[in-house]
């Protein structure tokens, strides 16, 4: 994890935050390559549950909404609530769940930091309190959103009327969610404030089982397809009893991080439990009547839910090679360990370099900014001229980029360039003039 934190702050994708003052408890900024690679994660995930999906529209909820939706969600209660223990001695806190599990006594356990006695196990709300307007009081608390779900369900009359849906379909949205986490760890693992891309699938209560298998399998398929090991993946099953508040059933979906195996994903059954408690709490009937035979009922929900963030922290810890002695078969070989970050095409932030061989000749570099230029349109480009081109192909490898496009000495008497691979690092000349569709095949031919 070191190594990959440290690459994520020395080329740009992730800073912690507000650094100048010294950090902000377990926030982190996106820098010009993370955010890239956060556009791209959460743009192929709406293609596949959006645009490859008909049954399925997207929606941009608020993030604040009426406290009552958090009250009628069940997120104000004791269901949405972390154990947290203290210890007398150092007085440094930890969420009962890490330290022990569901069997443990409180007597039996020492502080983690200092072996120290620790105090009962509280229960501690995880959501994030704020006031709307000019006056600090009980009626004017609002609370920041602690999953994006809560906005579709509110607005499942509004879609399904306003776009003439019929069961089984889908919404799917993608925002920030917040929760005040006692123990944010684990770099961008768990934080306060995160993006989740979910999806909630409307059903027939007869179909839920049928339709959480079907989402199951399209889910772990999705993170195989964008390149993630199988070896790395797994569902699991949680019992009764361990599962969150609203689920009937459910299954995480876990990476192998560094720091052990960790749920990236949840699927969750969540049955009839949000749209029933907000017609009770809200007055509104959201049944949905079956339009051929009559059938008046409360929808079943089947999730598929993800953090950006987590997803992100996946894909790069898979994505992460080091080569000792070297990959590059030039004679400036070197002894370094030289790392590759082997993304899927569609995630790497920067698409294609565009270098020229020589920096020196300026025939040569002006020849490589029209290649630029024409490539710009079509894809995220990075310039680069400053070093050796072997140095050159090693910057780009270790932020992912899939090609280096060089103009060298021919490409001036045969208007062609020479196209690198990153993960196999073959060599191509290609015509300038057919560039951009050489380039689109390589990348339309990834998915
Ligand atoms: N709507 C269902 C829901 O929110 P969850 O299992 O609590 O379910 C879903 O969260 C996903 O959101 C998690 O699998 C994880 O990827 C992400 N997530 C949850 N809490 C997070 C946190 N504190 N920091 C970063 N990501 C988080």
């Amino acid at each position: 994890m070191e190594k990959i934190i440290s690459l994520c702050k020395r080329r740009g994708f992730i800073f912690p935050s507000s650094e100048i003052y010294g950090g902000f408890s377990s926030s982190y900024d996106f820098g010009p390559l993370g955010v890239e690679l956060k556009r791209n994660i959460k743009e192929v995930w709406w293609q596949e549950m959006v645009q490859l999906h008909e049954q399925i529209v997207g929606l941009d909820a608020a993030i604040l909404m009426a406290p009552k939706v958090w009250e009628a969600s069940g997120h104000l209660s004791a269901g949405f609530a972390d154990k947290l223990v203290e210890c007398k001695k150092c007085h440094k806190r930890f969420r009962f769940d890490e330290i022990a599990n569901s069997k443990s006594k409180i007597q039996n356990l020492k502080c983690p930091e200092c072996g120290g006695e620790l105090l009962p196990p509280r229960k501690f709300n995880l959501m994030m309190k704020t006031y709307v307007g000019p006056v600090e009081d009980e009626s004017s608390i609002a609370y920041l959103r602690a999953e994006t779900c809560q906005g579709i369900y509110v607005n499942f009359k509004n879609v399904l009327t306003s776009m003439r849906l019929k069961l089984p379909f889908g919404i799917a949205q993608i925002g920030k969610a917040f929760r005040n986490e006692i123990t944010p760890k684990n770099f961008i693992f768990r934080m306060r404030e995160f993006e989740q891309m979910e999806m909630q699938w409307f059903c027939h209560p007869k179909e839920a089982d049928k339709w959480f298998e079907y989402w199951k399998e399209r889910r772990l398929n999705w993170y195989i397809n964008f390149g993630v090991k199988k070896e790395n993946l797994r569902l699991v099953e949680i019992p009764e009893g361990e599962r969150a508040h609203y689920a009937k059933r459910q299954i995480d979906l876990e990476y192998k991080f560094p720091f052990g195996w960790k749920e990236i994903e949840g699927i969750h059954n969540r049955g009839d439990w949000d749209l029933s408690r907000h017609s009770q709490f809200s007055g509104e009937d959201l049944n949905y009547t079956d339009p051929e035979t009559g059938e008046k009922f409360i929808p079943y929900v089947i999730e598929t839910s993800v953090g950006v963030e987590r997803s992100l922290l996946a894909f790069l810890v898979d994505a992460y090679e080091e080569v000792k002695g070297g990959r590059t078969t030039t004679t400036q070989a070197t002894k370094e360990v030289e790392v590759v970050l082997k993304l899927h095409k569609s995630l790497a932030p920067i698409k294609v370099a565009v270098l020229p061989l020589v920096r020196n000749k300026e025939a040569i570099v002006k020849k490589a900014k029209e290649v630029f230029e024409l490539l710009k349109p079509h894809f995220m480009c990075q310039y680069d001229e400053v070093g050796s081109i072997g140095r050159r192909y090693r910057r780009q490898d270790e932020i992912g980029t899939p090609f280096c496009v060089t103009i060298d000495f021919d490409t001036l008497k045969q208007e062609d360039v020479t196209v690198r691979d990153r993960d196999t690092m073959k060599q191509e000349r290609v015509e300038i003039k057919n560039l951009p569709d050489y380039l689109k095949e390589k990348f339309r031919s990834s998915l």
